[in-house]
């Protein structure tokens, strides 16, 4: 596996591949990877020939109260996993190349945007499409591999590469938990075995929702009235959002028909969890 740090030398192998006829796919991430990550990284290197991924925990994409300083770094280990996963270049920009001095530049999705996450992280989504974009410029990708684990991610995502023409595929991978159901983040290592516990409540009020969905339940106040009485019940648990919405345009949408996406986000402590499912 090849390491490249240079956005300039990514972009001449990039070039050379595509030239090449090879059929490139490409896994985004932030590193501290865990089997989330490396499940898109097996339909990648499943579905192509080459497979580009990359670590580069974008500071623009943070607010500036969040997480950025202490995000967990794990980067040698980080590029053991990918090798051994037959990633064959693992881009690891530095910021300062990214987004050199005078960059002003920035992509903003309006209205899907502003929604779950949008609505309670003002400017994260313009941090997200600024530097996917720039990727998805510096890799150009055949294939781009996410998680459904970012529902509004991969909806505002979508709208950026249908609006602007990106030439490619975007690719969204299920969500990977652990066996007791808290699915996986790297954010989940910031929880007190306390809450450990506690986070298990997100996972439990979905499948509360998912189980009246299959008992016959349709109506979306109904069903978020059961997630909320799960999740209220919860210690050491503050909801930011609970919503049942359409997955495109991550408006509400007041039936829970098949393919609505049901999300959840919330406090567990100091640490901010997402978690959803889509409707069967
Ligand atoms: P990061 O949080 O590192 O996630 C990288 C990719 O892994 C995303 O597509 C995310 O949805 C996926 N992922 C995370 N946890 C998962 C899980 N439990 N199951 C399946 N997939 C999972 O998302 C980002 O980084 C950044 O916003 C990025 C797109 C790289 C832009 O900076």
């Amino acid at each position: 596996m090849q390491i490249v740090k240079s956005v300039a030398e990514m972009q001449s192998i990039s070039c050379k591949l595509r030239t090449q006829g090879v059929v490139l796919g490409f896994v985004p991430t932030m590193g501290a990877l865990h089997k989330g990550h490396l499940s898109l990284v097996q339909r990648a290197t499943a579905e192509c020939e080459t497979v580009v991924a990359s670590i580069f925990v974008n500071p623009l994409q943070f607010g500036p109260t969040e997480d950025f300083a202490k995000y967990p770094r794990t980067f040698e280990e980080d590029s053991r996993q990918l090798e051994l996963e037959g990633v064959s270049v693992l881009f690891a920009p530095e910021a300062g190349d990214m987004y050199p001095e005078g960059a002003v530049t920035t992509i903003t999705v309006p209205g899907v945007g502003d929604r779950l996450d949008g609505a309670s992280r003002p400017g994260h989504f313009t941090g997200v499409s600024t530097v996917v974009a720039k990727l998805f410029h510096i890799v150009a990708p055949h294939h781009a591999y996410f998680g459904q684990k970012d529902a509004a991610q991969l909806a505002v995502l979508r709208q950026m590469v249908q609006d602007l023409n990106f030439d490619l595929e975007l690719v969204s991978c299920a969500i990977v938990r652990d066996a007791d159901g808290l699915a996986l983040s790297s954010r989940n290592q910031y929880l007190s075995s306390t809450e450990r516990e506690q986070a298990l409540v997100l996972h439990q009020a979905l499948e509360r929702i998912e189980h009246s969905v299959a008992d016959g339940e349709r109506l979306s106040s109904t069903l978020l009235q059961i997630g909320k009485n799960t999740l209220d019940a919860a210690e050491g648990v503050q909801v930011d959002y609970l919503a049942i919405v359409d997955p495109r345009s991550l408006l509400p949408v007041a039936y829970a028909e098949k393919g609505a996406l049901v999300a959840v986000a919330a406090y567990v402590g100091r640490t901010r969890l997402i978690d959803n499912f889509l409707v069967n």
